[in-house]
């Protein structure tokens, strides 16, 4: 049986890109295979939360994750740090994970670029503690958005690595999963780039119908399409993409159609695509409110998937433990 796995890091609220990326695929797959579905609050830690905001955002997270319809009667859901097995192993494959492999990690270069007066080594080992989370369930499906790309090939050479260097077939090939397609990059509505939590350029799932009105309709485009099938620009370009992942394949079509006809209204197309996001993101953030000032239930959820998480953690850590020679006395 397939064994499905799955994080975000609490830094915030969940956006769009989460929910195509990630969230929805964790929520349609639940039935059909062992899941492990968890918030990375460790990973958050890179870039020094204040302590204040960490539990808030652990319950934003959590309270999202079942909003957005995962069940816990049938998934484990769980925060990273209640399962202290996962930093163990962390640290036992850091062993064998080579400082400058690290180095040439993409997002390692990025954050490197985009914060050089914090590059902590929490950051270096990030792919490390990923590979951990993911193998410690010794995972094989991994719903994510296109960015973990690069993260999910180091989990599968570290874990290659280990199962060479002590002969065994342990660990198994960790693979990103989205239904067989492409995996998903959301873009934002600035016109470049992806849709982020920090990068002002976000449709997240708290938002209200009028926001995201807003939002949408001052979303970058361009002059329009002077002549037909001009190629799209980015900010057109992004803004169909978004459209494919929330429209009809009609809606779509017909989009295509007037844009491919030098007849679009960008106007028109921002409106289908405001309502359409909030057919999306509305069900979902009318449970928030009621799910949120529920913590004896938010308490139990986490009580008892990080149980379960533990039981399984610690049946691959005692294996892990043995293979690399550490016993008992
Ligand atoms: P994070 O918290 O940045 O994002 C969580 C998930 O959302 C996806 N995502 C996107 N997908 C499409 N378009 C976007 N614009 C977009 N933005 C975010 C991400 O691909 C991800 O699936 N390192 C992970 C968290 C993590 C994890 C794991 C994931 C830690 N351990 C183990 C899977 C398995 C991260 O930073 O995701």
């Amino acid at each position: 049986m397939d064994i499905v796995l799955s994080g975000i890091r609490s830094t915030g609220q969940l956006h769009l890109g989460n929910y195509f990326g990630s969230l929805r695929n964790f929520v349609k797959m639940q039935h059909d295979a062992r899941c492990f579905f968890f918030i990375a609050d460790y990973h958050s830690l890179t870039t020094h939360p204040d302590p204040k905001m960490l539990h808030g955002n652990v319950k934003n997270v959590l309270t999202e994750y079942l909003a957005a319809g995962l069940d816990p009667e049938v998934a484990t859901i769980y925060v990273q740090s209640d399962v202290p097995q996962i930093a163990e192993l962390s640290l036992l494959l850091s062993m064998h994970a080579y400082v400058g492999e690290l180095e040439r990690t993409a997002s390692f270069k990025e954050k490197i670029r985009k914060h050089p007066d914090n590059i902590n080594a929490g950051l270096l080992n990030y792919p490390v503690l990923m590979a951990a989370d993911i193998l410690i369930h010794r995972a094989t499906r991994v719903p994510v958005g296109k960015d973990q790309e690069q993260h999910l090939e180091m989990t599968r050479r570290f874990a290659r690595r280990f199962n060479q260097m002590y002969g065994v077939e342990y660990f198994p090939e960790s693979m990103p999963y989205n239904f067989g397609q492409e995996l998903v990059k959301i873009p934002g509505l600035d016109g470049s780039g992806k849709m982020g939590k920090s990068e002002g350029n976000g449709l997240f799932l708290v938002d209200s119908d009028e926001v995201i009105r807003k939002k949408v309709m001052r979303a970058v485009t361009d002059a329009g399409p002077t002549e037909p099938n001009t190629p799209m620009s980015e900010p057109i370009a992004n803004l169909f993409t978004i459209l494919k992942a929330v429209s009809s394949p009609d809606t779509v079509q017909y989009f295509t159609d007037k844009y491919n006809a030098c007849e679009i209204r960008y106007g028109d197309l921002k409106k289908q695509l405001a309502e359409d996001i909030i057919k999306v993101v509305a069900p979902i953030r009318e449970k928030i409110d009621a799910i949120k000032a529920d913590d004896k239930y938010l308490h139990e959820v986490v009580g008892d998937g990080g149980r379960r998480a533990r039981e399984s953690a610690s049946r691959t850590l005692a294996d892990v433990r043995e293979i690399m020679g550490i016993k008992p006395f």
